[in-house]
C-alpha cells in the first residue's frame, strides 16, 4: 500500500517538489545564516519569534532536569502550549547552541562545540531561515526552495494551514512522564484512503486495529494524498488525488483563526482533539476549549485483540464528561508504575496458583461485584447454561480465574490475567465479579514487580508538562516570605476573608480571573499531587496592593465534578479547621469547571524530601517533634474539629514543613470530595500504595482507623528515615519496613532500625515506645488499633504502652 501511494503522489520528482512546498507568501521573519540561539543562557537569545509574535521557536527546559528541548510554542498564551518538538535529538544540555548554517541547515552543537544534531538534508546552500505566522519554521536555499520545515516534520499537533503529504504515520502522541521527547502509544495514520487512529505495541511498531477510522475507505473515493487543516473553514481534511478536500469534521462550528488560536493535537491518552483559544478576552474565556474530537468514546472504540486497550492491562477505562478516558485499577490492584498511568495495574495479592508455598484455598478469596464493567477480550472459558451463583463458584474454585462475567442468556465468561480492554459501559447488561484475596495485605511481597521510583517525587512526576524558562523548583519551595510574614498578616487576613454567604469562616472566594492573575497565568508549577497541580501565586492582602503574600494555589483536576453545593460545603468544612499542624486554607474558587484552593505557603518542602532526600538527614530530636506534630494534627481532624475529617492519604508527601521544621498536614478533606464525586466508581482505590489500610481491600467500612494505620507506617518511616517499601535496601527481610520493624521488635534488636544514629540509640526508652506504638497502629484488625488520642498519650509517655500483638495474623503473603 505504501509503495502504491508513493507511486501515485510522487510519480515525477519535480512534481513532488512542487506539491511539497505550496505555501503562499505570508508574513515571515527572515533569519540569516549565522544566527543562533543558546539553551538556558539568560544573556544570549533563547528563541526566535514569528512576525506577529504568536509563535516562538527555541529551547524549552525539561521539567526537573537541566536539559532543553528544541520546541515551538504559542508565545502569547500563558500556559505553555507546545506545538512542535525535536524528537530526533531529544533533550540537549544547557549551553547548547542552535545555528542556521549554509551547508548543514539547522545545527545544534553542545557548549564545547561538539556536534549533536542537524537537519542535514541540504544539497544546495541554505540562504536563510524563515518563520511564518502560521507556525511554520524552515530553511530556504539559493533556488528559493524550502529544504526543511517543521510543517513537514510534525509531532503530535497540526496547525491551520498545515498540509502533511505523507502516507503512513502523520502524528504520534507525546511520551509520558519525564520522557516528553519520547513516543507515546497512539498514532494518527493516513492509510487506505482514510485517516485512522491506532495504538502500537512499544517497543517496535506493531499496529493494533484502528479505534477510529474516517469514512471513505471504499474504492470509489479517490486515493488520499495528504492530511491538512484548512485555515478558513477550520476543517481537518484528507486531500484526495483529484484535489477534493474531504473533511473529517464537517459541520463543526467555524471559528476564525483571526480571533482564535487553533490547533489539533493527538493527546497522550489517544483522543484527537481540535482546540480553540480566544486571542482576545472579549471572544471568550482564555483557555483551550475542544471544538471537535474523535473518537467519541475511546473506552468502547479502542477495543483491540492484541494489546492492552487504551488504559493498560488490568485496568478499567471510564469516559469522562470531556470524552477523555479515566483509567482505574480494580479493587485489590494497584498501579504498576506510579509515574506512568498507562502501564497498567497489578494485583496486590498472589493468585494462589503457586505450586510451592502454602497452598491457598477458595476461602481466602472473595469476589467484588461490579455492574457494567467488562474486559471483552480475555475469556479463556465460557460456561453455559449457568446460574449466577454457579458462575461465581466456578471462578472462586479456579486459581487461574481472575474475573468472571455473568450476563444475558445465563452465560458465564471466565477471564484470566492480564485483563485487557477493560471498560465501564452503562449499557452492558452484564455483571463482573472481580476476585481478590480476603486477607491479602496491601504491602508488596518481596520480589513482586515494582517501580524503583515508587513515590520518589510523586508530586511532580505525573504528566508531561514542560516548564517554560523557569527552573523547576523543589516541591514546595514556596516561602520566600514564609510563615513569619504570614503570621504577621494573619489577623488582617482573618478580617478580610469573609465568605460571601456570611458564614463565619475566614476564607475568601476568589474569581478565576484573580487567581489567573495571582499566578501570572498559572506559570510556575510547584508540584503535582493526587488531586491536582499546585502553582505558586501572589495575592493581595488588604487594600494596599503593595502587601502581597505568597500562596500555593491548587488547581483540582477534573475528577472533582460534583455539584456546586457539595464542593462549597466541603470547602467550608476545610476552612473551619484551625490548628498549627494543618496547612491553612485561605480561599477557594468555584467557577464552572474551575475548582481551585488557595493555601498558605510553607518554606521547607515536604517531609518526604526531608526524610528520604539526599541532603542533610533530620536529627532524632527533629523526627520526634515531627511525629508528635503529625499526631496532633490528625487527632484534631479526628476528634477536635466540628466536623470529623478522615484524611485517607496520610504519607510523607502530604506533610509539609514550616520554617522551623514544624510539620503540617496538607490535602485533608479532599478525599471526601473525591468520594462524593465518584459514587459510581467504588472499584477505584484512592490512597497510596504502602500506606493504605487493609480494610480498603475488604468489604469493611472506612473509619478514622485507616488514618491510624497510615500514621503507623509513617511513624516507622520517621523513626528509620526510610521508605515503607524499599526494594533497593540490602536484605530481603528488610524490604517491607513494617515486617522488618516487627521482627526487630520481637527479636529485641530495635537498634538495628536506626542503624548508627547515636542520638536515637541513647534515647532507647523513647525509641522502643515509638516502635511499639507504630506496631499497634498497623494492626490488620482496625478495632485493635488505638485512637489518635490514645496514640498521642502513648507517644508522650503519659500512659504505658502494652506489648503489641503481631500486626499481620492473617497475612498470607508468601515469600519468593
Ligand atoms: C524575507 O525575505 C523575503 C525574500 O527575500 C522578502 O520577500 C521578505 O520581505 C523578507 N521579510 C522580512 C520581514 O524582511
Ligand atoms: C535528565 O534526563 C536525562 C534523560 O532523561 C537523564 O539521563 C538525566 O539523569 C536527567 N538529569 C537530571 C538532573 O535529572
Ligand atoms: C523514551 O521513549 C523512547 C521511545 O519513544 C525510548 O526509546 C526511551 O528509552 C525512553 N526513555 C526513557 C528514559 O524512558
Ligand atoms: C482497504 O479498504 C478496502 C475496502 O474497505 C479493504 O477491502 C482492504 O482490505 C483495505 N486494505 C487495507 C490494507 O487495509
Ligand atoms: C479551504 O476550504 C475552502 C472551501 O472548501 C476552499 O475554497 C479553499 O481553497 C481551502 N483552502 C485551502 C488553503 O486549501
Ligand atoms: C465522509 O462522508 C461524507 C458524506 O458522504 C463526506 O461528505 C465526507 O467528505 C466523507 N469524509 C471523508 C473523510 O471521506
Ligand atoms: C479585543 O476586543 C475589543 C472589542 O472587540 C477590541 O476593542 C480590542 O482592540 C481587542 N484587543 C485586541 C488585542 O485585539
Ligand atoms: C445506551 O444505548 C442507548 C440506545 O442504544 C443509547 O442511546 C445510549 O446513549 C447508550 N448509553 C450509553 C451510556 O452508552
Amino acid at each position: 500500500m505504501a509503495s502504491l501511494f508513493h507511486g501515485l503522489s510522487c510519480l515525477i520528482p519535480i512534481l513532488c517538489i512542487i506539491l511539497l512546498f505550496p505555501h503562499t507568501a505570508i508574513s515571515q521573519t527572515n533569519i540569516t545564516v549565522g544566527s543562533f540561539i543558546v539553551a538556558g543562557d539568560d544573556k544570549a537569545l533563547g528563541h526566535w519569534l514569528s512576525p506577529s509574535g504568536d509563535f516562538a521557536f527555541g529551547f524549552s527546559q525539561v521539567e526537573n532536569n537541566d536539559t532543553f528541548l528544541l520546541t515551538m510554542w504559542f508565545d502569547k498564551i500563558p500556559e505553555k502550549t507546545i506545538v512542535w518538538l525535536n524528537k530526533e535529538i531529544g533533550p540537549v544540555p544547557r549551553g547548547s547552541r542552535l545555528e542556521v548554517t549554509s551547508d548543514r541547515g539547522l545545527v545544534i552543537n553542545d557548549q564545547k562545540g561538539g556536534f549533536l544534531w542537524s537537519t542535514d538534508t541540504v544539497v544546495s546552500r541554505v540562504t536563510h531561515g524563515f518563520f511564518e505566522d502560521s507556525g511554520n519554521f524552515g530553511l530556504r536555499d539559493e533556488y528559493f526552495e524550502t529544504t526543511w520545515e517543521t510543517f513537514d516534520n510534525p509531532t503530535d499537533t497540526i496547525l491551520p494551514g498545515q498540509e502533511i503529504r505523507k502516507n503512513g504515520v502523520i502524528l504520534i502522541s507525546r511520551g509520558l512522564g519525564s520522557n516528553v521527547s519520547g513516543e507515546g502509544r497512539f498514532r494518527l495514520y493516513l492509510k487506505n484512503r482514510t485517516v485512522q487512529l491506532k495504538t502500537v505495541n512499544l517497543p517496535g511498531n506493531y499496529e493494533n486495529e484502528p479505534y477510529y477510522s474516517s469514512n471513505g475507505s471504499d474504492a470509489s473515493t479517490s486515493p488520499a494524498r495528504a492530511v491538512g487543516f484548512n485555515r478558513s473553514t477550520g476543517y481537518i481534511y484528507i486531500l484526495r488525488q483529484n484535489g477534493v478536500q474531504s473533511p473529517l469534521n464537517p459541520g463543526i462550528k467555524v471559528v476564525s483563526s483571526q480571533d482564535y488560536y487553533l490547533r489539533a493535537t493527538l493527546e497522550f491518552d489517544g483522543v484527537f482533539i481540535q482546540y480553540s483559544y480566544p486571542k482576545n478576552v472579549s471572544a471568550g474565556e482564555r483557555k483551550w476549549s475542544a471544538i471537535w474530537l474523535v473518537p467519541d468514546n475511546i473506552c468502547v472504540s479502542s477495543f483491540m485483540t492484541k494489546g492492552s486497550g487504551v488504559c493498560g492491562y488490568n485496568r478499567i477505562c471510564r469516559l469522562g464528561v470531556d470524552h477523555r478516558p479515566n483509567c482505574e485499577c480494580p479493587r485489590g490492584f494497584s498501579l504498576l508504575d506510579q509515574s506512568d498511568d498507562y502501564r497498567g495495574c497489578i494485583p496486590s495479592f498472589s493468585q494462589g496458583c503457586e505450586v510451592s508455598g502454602p497452598s491457598s484455598t477458595q476461602d481466602e478469596f472473595v469476589l467484588d461485584e461490579v455492574a457494567n464493567i467488562d474486559w471483552p477480550t480475555t475469556d479463556y472459558e465460557v460456561l453455559q447454561p449457568f446460574r449466577e451463583d454457579e458462575c461465581k463458584d466456578a471462578c472462586l474454585r479456579d486459581c487461574m480465574c481472575a474475573v468472571t462475567i455473568f450476563g444475558s442468556g445465563n452465560m458465564c465468561w471466565k477471564k484470566k490475567l492480564p485483563l485487557s480492554n477493560g471498560r465501564a459501559d452503562g449499557n452492558l447488561s452484564k455483571k463482573a465479579f472481580i476476585k481478590r484475596r480476603k486477607y491479602g495485605s496491601e504491602l508488596q511481597s518481596p520480589g513482586s514487580p515494582s517501580s524503583g521510583s515508587n513515590n520518589k517525587n510523586a508530586l511532580i512526576i505525573a504528566g508531561s508538562a514542560l516548564l517554560g524558562s523557569s527552573v523547576f523548583l523543589n516541591f514546595m519551595l514556596m516561602g520566600a516570605i514564609g510563615l513569619g510574614f504570614f503570621m504577621i498578616y494573619h489577623k488582617k487576613l482573618s478580617r478580610i476573608f469573609k465568605d460571601e454567604g456570611g458564614l463565619d469562616v475566614n476564607i475568601r472566594c476568589f474569581t478565576y480571573r484573580e487567581l489567573e492573575d495571582a499566578t501570572n497565568g498559572f506559570k510556575e508549577e510547584l508540584g503535582r499531587g493526587s488531586f491536582g497541580i499546585v502553582f505558586k501565586g501572589l495575592i493581595d492582602i488588604g487594600n494596599d496592593s503593595n502587601s502581597r503574600t505568597e500562596v500555593a494555589i491548587k488547581k483540582l483536576d477534573r475528577l472533582f465534578q460534583e455539584s456546586e453545593r457539595e464542593f462549597k460545603t466541603e470547602v467550608l468544612v476545610i476552612g473551619q479547621t484551625h490548628h498549627k499542624n494543618l496547612v491553612r486554607l485561605l480561599g477557594y474558587c468555584n467557577e464552572g469547571q474551575n475548582r481551585l484552593l488557595v493555601y498558605e505557603c510553607l518554606s521547607n518542602g515536604s517531609l518526604a524530601s526531608f526524610l528520604f532526600g539526599d541532603e542533610m538527614k533530620p536529627t532524632w530530636e527533629q523526627r520526634v517533634q515531627i511525629a508528635l506534630d503529625v499526631g496532633k494534627g490528625l487527632l484534631y481532624l479526628h476528634e477536635e474539629c466540628s466536623t470529623q475529617i478522615i484524611h485517607c492519604d496520610i504519607k510523607p508527601q502530604n506533610i509539609l514543613l514550616d520554617e522551623n521544621y514544624g510539620a503540617r498536614i496538607s490535602d485533608f478533606g479532599l478525599a471526601k470530595l473525591l468520594l462524593l464525586s465518584q459514587t459510581h466508581t467504588n472499584t477505584a482505590i484512592r490512597g497510596t500504595r504502602g500506606y493504605v489500610a487493609p480494610e480498603w481491600f475488604r468489604n469493611q467500612p472506612i473509619t478514622v482507623k485507616v488514618d491510624v494505620y497510615s500514621f503507623g507506617i509513617l511513624l516507622l518511616e520517621i523513626i528509620c528515615c526510610r521508605r515503607s517499601v524499599d526494594i533497593e535496601i540490602g536484605g530481603e527481610d528488610k524490604v517491607i519496613l513494617a515486617d522488618w520493624a516487627y521482627d526487630c521488635y520481637r527479636e529485641k534488636t530495635i537498634d538495628a532500625l536506626v542503624e548508627k544514629d547515636e542520638e536515637a540509640i541513647s534515647d532507647s526508652k523513647r525509641l522502643e515506645r515509638f516502635v511499639m506504638v507504630a506496631i499497634w497502629c498497623i494492626q490488620e484488625d482496625p478495632s485493635l488499633r488505638p485512637t489518635m488520642k490514645k496514640v498521642m498519650l502513648m507517644l508522650e509517655g503519659i500512659i504505658q504502652v502494652s506489648i503489641p500483638p503481631c500486626p499481620f495474623p492473617f497475612s498470607t503473603i508468601t515469600t519468593v
